[in-house]
């Protein structure tokens, strides 16, 4: 790679730190390397920050490991356990830790509480303190009273509490001269480093000019648009964006069921949908719907914010609901092919919650795998990166449990074949040979990744999800010997007028 690519100087003014090596941080960390900064990484896992250090991804992310390896080279990145000497070598710290879910569905900000804490008592000259994980509005007004108050102890500790030592002088004096800003993240698992080095947008949501003047700088050499605004509404636009992109997915699924009802095809629905520019074609891929670490509990956490303050978000509620109910309507789909599942032979094809991922997290394919071994299923399964997840949550079982080297193990013998997560592994396989391996050639397409009429070439019964071929209303029209009616069929309100 060429050091000078971004315009910046082999180091900046700017020393960042990032708190939290995750698959924001990490990826984080090694793009601000790229772009010319010196930058030290924390994570308390010494385990996970001596395989950084040793240039392994601990987990899969396409490019990852060759931008760690290029930022160690460069002797302008390092990972360390020792998250306080991190915090006081730096100017910028960026918090990367984990906003997990609580029972209610609030998020758990008791990482972002207690990095802020240690901020607060390292604070050895004017820091920036940027917030990217995902938050819900004002948390940073909470990061800056906690950092506020914690350096305040701090000062008060060293200089009144009978320790004797005289209150701080020199850039210890200067211990509540900081500001807070936030800086969401936008980077898809699996993506990351294409969206860290080309986003649609950076969002900066800061309220002093020095802080705005920071963020401009450290993301300067990547020339792409910006969003400048206060700290609350920077980190709304996170949620909201989230929010929005879950609903396009929620929405088109709805539409699938109606497609699935009347015998229309959605993938068509969603190209025609999609070519309208106000629209976009961007996810509307219907299927079993969205999972992963940010949008289930993302959209949780925003509906949450928005009752606590008493604003209607029924919207965002119905958006959880029409995805919770996807893998009851795929598991009918299994059912209306194999009838009873207890005791059948299924291969599963995909596990994490996307491609180009290893993870599992709120992946969809975990509560189909749950309730097929409730009812007794046996499972043959693969997932090109996301096995070893998998096998700690349902460890191979003779009969019941079986992890497969390819997707033609999974075939042999089963009694239908569940494609869950559209790895592009998949796209090339010979369904000819799949079918051949199999006991019943039947395929239930979880994200209408076969093409069904290839699928039924091969000789598959196919279905996908809202890809006609099981609508009840389309198959009585055809038996009736009439084709579909020009105009609808009134049986709602209002009947008798067409009835
Ligand atoms: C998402 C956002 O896309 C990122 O912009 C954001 O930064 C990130 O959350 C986050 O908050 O950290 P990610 O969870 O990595 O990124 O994955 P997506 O590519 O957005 O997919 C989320 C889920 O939606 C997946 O389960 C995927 O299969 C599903 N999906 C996506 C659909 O079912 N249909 C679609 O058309 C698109």
């Amino acid at each position: 790679m060429n050091e000078t690519d971004f315009g910046h100087a082999a180091t900046g003014p700017h020393k960042i730190a990032v708190l939290g090596l995750g698959h924001v941080g990490l990826p984080t960390a090694v793009g601000f390397t790229r772009l010319g900064w010196e930058v030290v990484g924390a994570d308390e896992d010494a385990a996970k920050v001596e395989l950084i250090n040793s240039g392994k991804v601990p987990f899969f992310e396409p490019g990852l490991d060759d931008l760690l390896n290029w930022s160690l080279a460069s002797g302008r990145f390092q990972a360390t356990p020792d998250v306080t000497e991190a915090i006081r070598s730096a100017t910028v710290v960026f918090i990367c830790v984990g906003t997990p879910q609580r029972e209610d569905g609030a998020a758990d900000l008791s990482q972002i509480e207690a990095i802020s804490r240690t901020i607060g008592r390292n604070l050895n000259g004017y820091k920036l303190v940027v917030e990217k994980s995902t938050v819900p509005a004002i948390t940073a007004l909470w990061i800056q009273r906690t950092i506020q108050r914690y350096s305040a102890l701090k000062a008060s500790e060293a200089g009144g509490n009978g320790s004797g030592k005289a209150p701080p002088t020199g850039p210890e004096s200067l211990a509540a001269d900081f500001d807070v800003a936030s800086n969401p993240e936008f980077l898809q698992e699996g993506q990351a480093i294409e969206n860290f080095f080309e986003p649609c947008r950076i969002v900066i949501g800061a309220d002093s000019e020095r802080a705005r003047g920071i963020l401009r700088d450290l993301y300067g050499g990547l020339r792409r648009p910006m969003v400048v605004t206060d700290v609350t509404t920077a980190e709304l636009i996170k949620h909201a964006a989230n929010a929005f992109l879950s609903t396009k997915i929620s929405f088109i699924n709805m539409v699938t069921d109606i497609c699935d009802a009347v015998g229309a095809d959605v993938t068509r629905v969603a190209e025609g949908l999609g070519l309208d520019p106000r629209i976009s074609p961007a996810f509307l891929k219907a299927g079993i719907g969205f999972g992963g670490y940010c949008f289930p509990k993302d959209l949780r956490a925003l509906a949450h914010l928005a009752e606590q303050q008493g604003v209607d978000c029924s919207l965002l509620r119905a958006v959880e609901r029409i995805n919770s109910q996807r893998v009851e309507v795929f598991l009918d789909k299994v059912r209306n092919s194999v009838w009873v599942i207890s005791g059948k032979k299924l291969g599963v094809l995909g596990l994490a919650f996307k491609p180009n991922t290893d993870d599992i997290r709120e992946a969809p394919s975990l509560k189909i795998v749950d309730t097929l071994l409730k009812e007794g299923a046996e499972l043959r399964l693969h997932d090109p990166w996301a096995m070893p997840a998998a096998k700690a949550l349902y460890p191979p079982e003779a009969g019941r449990v079986t992890y497969c080297e390819s997707p033609y193990e999974v075939a042999r013998g089963a009694e239908a074949l569940l494609l869950l997560t559209e790895w592009d592994e998949y796209r090339h396989l010979d369904l000819g040979r799949l079918r051949d391996l199999m006991q019943v050639p039947a395929l239930i397409d979880g994200r209408n990744f076969f093409a069904p009429e290839e699928a039924r070439r091969a000789g598959f019964s196919y279905a996908g999800m809202g890809r006609r071929g099981v609508s009840p209303y389309a198959r009585e029209l055809a038996a009736s010997g009439q084709s579909r009616p020009a105009t609808p069929v009134w049986t709602g309100m209002g009947a008798g007028l067409n009835g």
